[in-house]
């Protein structure tokens, strides 16, 4: 894993003409460079924001530069009723998905809770990615080939001793914003050994990546402390969103990954995730909860 973290990714070469790239969180950052690069490819855009004047900034400019559609969803991923309404008019929608990228995410130093009573870290970066999927399901098995991409992160392996499922809120273990954040991105790998496994078979892949140490408005939403010692020691060494993008185009895109479902790649880099992320029982377990917590059926 150390090893990996010097490495530079693959890239593709291939052209991704009128297809259609579904994206969260595009409004800075990795998003922001992931869907310049498939619309530098000739894809459309279809992206998913809480920020409608960031949205329109970003279809603009991406339409001033490429000759592409850019079209965009308002939600808000800390609140549930706003992410049901995208997942089900992007469950309509009358075109296949060839790419779907969960993008969007928080890092939390201070226990915070959403207006569902959720803790913010689990509902916005992996609650809301699973209620997507969900509603998606049937679309996606009912169209061309297709690939699912969770922009995770090393820090998974913060989450230790994996994910508590009978203490969500941090009520019973000392909370901490690494472990929130890790905790929560193991829960979206656990969920990507049901979704493969689901989708086994159908053309429709579903993989995972860590973009890097990378340089973006991330972390922003917490205090002074934090933002000096990120900028102080963090993104001293952080890379550009650009070399993320790279990455995520390779994964969406590169014929070599055709037929690779269920994997962790650091950048493009396969590799093994912690224990508790292979946990199948946990897997099951929080599939489960998920439904009930979701509000799905
Ligand atoms: N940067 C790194 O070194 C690093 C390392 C590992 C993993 N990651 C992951 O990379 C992904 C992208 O993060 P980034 O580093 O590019 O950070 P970023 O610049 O802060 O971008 C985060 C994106 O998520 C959106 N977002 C945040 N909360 C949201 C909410 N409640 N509802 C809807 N959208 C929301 C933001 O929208 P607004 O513009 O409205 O805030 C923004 O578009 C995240 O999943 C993060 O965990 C980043």
């Amino acid at each position: 894993m150390l090893r990996n973290l010097k490495l530079s990714p693959e890239l593709c070469a291939q052209e991704f003409d009128n297809r259609l790239v579904v994206i969260t969180g595009a409004t800075s950052g990795i998003g922001y460079a992931t869907a310049r690069k498939y619309a530098s490819q000739g894809a459309d855009i279809l992206s998913i924001h809480r920020n409608e004047a960031k949205s329109q900034q970003l279809c603009e400019t991406l339409q001033s530069q490429y000759p592409i559609a850019c079209i965009y969803l308002m939600a808000d991923f800390a609140k549930l009723a706003d992410v049901h309404q995208a997942a089900e008019e992007l469950s309509a929608l009358d075109r296949p998905i060839d790419v779907l990228i969960h993008n969007a995410g928080v890092f939390v130093t201070q226990r915070t809770f959403t207006g569902d009573g959720l803790e913010m870290a689990f509902q916005v970066n992996y609650l809301s990615t699973f209620i997507l999927n969900y509603y998606l399901r049937e679309k996606f098995l009912n169209q061309r080939a297709s690939r699912i991409l969770f922009v995770n992160s090393e820090a998974h392996r913060f989450a230790v001793w994996g994910l508590n499922l009978d203490d969500l809120a941090w009520e019973h273990h000392r909370y901490s914003g690494l472990k929130s954040y890790g905790a929560a991105k193991t829960a979206q790998l656990l969920s990507m050994i049901k979704l493969s496994e689901y989708f086994a078979g159908t053309g429709v892949t579903v993989n995972a990546m860590h973009p890097g140490n990378v340089k973006t408005n991330s972390g922003q939403n917490n205090g002074p402390i934090y933002k000096f010692f990120k900028r102080l020691l963090v993104d001293r060494t952080a890379k550009s969103p650009e070399v993320s993008a790279e990455a995520l185009y390779y994964l969406g895109v590169s014929d070599a990954l055709a037929n690779t479902s269920g994997k962790f790649f650091n950048l493009t880099t396969e590799e093994e995730p912690a224990p508790p992320a292979l946990d199948e029982e946990a897997a099951e377990a929080l599939w489960a909860l998920s439904l009930k917590l979701g509000g799905l059926k």
